[in-house]
């Protein structure tokens, strides 16, 4: 794991660092250049805002960074033109809404750099079929009885093309993701060896960095927050939503006056993701004394949810009345992404020997 350091939970967006435009051009080898894509697959809730999202917005003003809504690996799943394209939009949105500075920063849509899927190409002829035989997602599809389609196939390599074509370098990604960073490192290392001399590499080795601590965010059925399990707290929910959400929170049926143990409530696992250590002891200690119920609890973190997304939700719906500029937005960082790109791509192709005579 990469030695990087993130503030515990800052408020989304708040004490925006003032932002330096990122240069241009392949990035000299010690320079950090941050990235990750983002999947446009619906509302983002809570689990995709502590497993990655905070690292994201923690980063991008620290270092050059480049953040991608994948659409193109979207497609291996997503089979509405619509939904697609509103959810590209969506994310887009959420970012703005919860911190990015496009000033700071890059983001953009994947498929704005088409170059992308012309070097994943140039790494499925270097990659064993074995190698993707293996990857996690693929091998779920199959014991679910599913016949997954060339694209789920190939996706890390597409992934590592993601990263590798930015001269990306550090990677936030949840801990689900080590699989595909190890894939994109061996892919680097595979290009490297077979096609620059060792001592001139063409694609810088990429570090991920992954947040143990906050590896698990739970559901309100208990079981690890996720989209395929109908069990999320989205980000912008808001009034009953978010209070019919938590306070469905499966608790267990010790009586309100007994004494509770804090660490097994699936209550309390959340209040922790939002609540000062002070605040937090507070509340342990109401735990375990007896006499705090769940649904104080729950109320609690009701509260704690609304409060700490507040400033984003307006934000969000302020940028959500002019969806002209963040269009803008997406095509000035599309353009920032390709010229960060060019000089990657263009010593691939050459590295390889395919011609250009156009
Ligand atoms: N596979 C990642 C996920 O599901 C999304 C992704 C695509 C990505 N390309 C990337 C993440 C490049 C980091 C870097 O979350």
């Amino acid at each position: 794991m990469a030695d990087v350091d993130v503030a515990p939970t800052p408020r989304p967006g708040a004490d925006p660092s003032s932002g330096t435009a990122p240069s241009s051009g392949p990035a000299s080898p010690q320079k950090t250049i941050v990235v990750s894509g983002i999947q446009p697959s619906g509302t983002l809730h809570l689990g995709n805002y502590f497993g990655a999202i905070r690292q994201h917005i923690a980063l991008h003003t620290r270092h050059e960074a480049y953040y991608f809504i994948v659409n193109y690996h979207a497609l291996t799943t997503v089979r509405d033109r619509d939904a697609l394209e509103r959810y590209t939009l969506d994310v887009a949105l959420d970012y703005l809404a919860l911190g990015f500075d496009p000033n700071a920063a890059t983001l953009f849509v994947q498929s704005d750099v088409p170059e992308v899927t012309e070097l994943a190409w140039i790494f499925y002829t270097l990659t064993p079929v074995a190698q993707l035989e293996k990857g996690v997602s693929y091998k779920d599809k199959i014991a679910q009885g599913l016949s997954p389609n060339a694209g789920l196939f190939n996706y890390p390599i597409l992934q590592a093309a993601d990263i590798l074509i930015y001269g990306g370098t550090l990677v936030p990604v949840g801990a689900d993701q080590k699989q595909h960073i190890e894939i994109t490192r061996d892919t680097a290392q595979r290009f490297n060896q077979t096609y620059a001399s060792p001592d001139d590499p063409i694609f810088p080795m990429p570090e991920p960095y992954i947040l143990d601590d906050v590896a698990v965010v739970p559901g309100i059925d208990g079981r690890k927050m996720s989209k395929s399990y109908g069990n999320t707290i989205g980000i912008f929910d808001e009034g009953k939503t978010l209070k019919k959400k938590v306070m469905s929170i499966v608790t267990d049926s010790t009586p309100l006056e007994a004494p509770k143990d804090p660490e097994r409530c699936n209550v309390f696992a959340l209040i922790k993701l939002f609540a000062s250590e002070e605040r937090r002891e507070e509340i342990a200690a109401k735990y375990r004394a007896g006499g705090y119920g769940y649904g104080h609890a729950k109320k609690e973190l009701y509260e704690m949810i609304s409060d700490f997304f507040a400033e984003a939700r307006e934000r969000r719906r302020e940028l959500a009345r002019h969806p002209d500029d963040v269009r803008d937005i997406l095509r000035e960082g599309g353009r920032r992404a390709r010229e960060q790109a060019a000089p990657y791509m263009e010593r691939a192709r050459r590295a390889v020997g395919l011609i250009t005579t156009y």
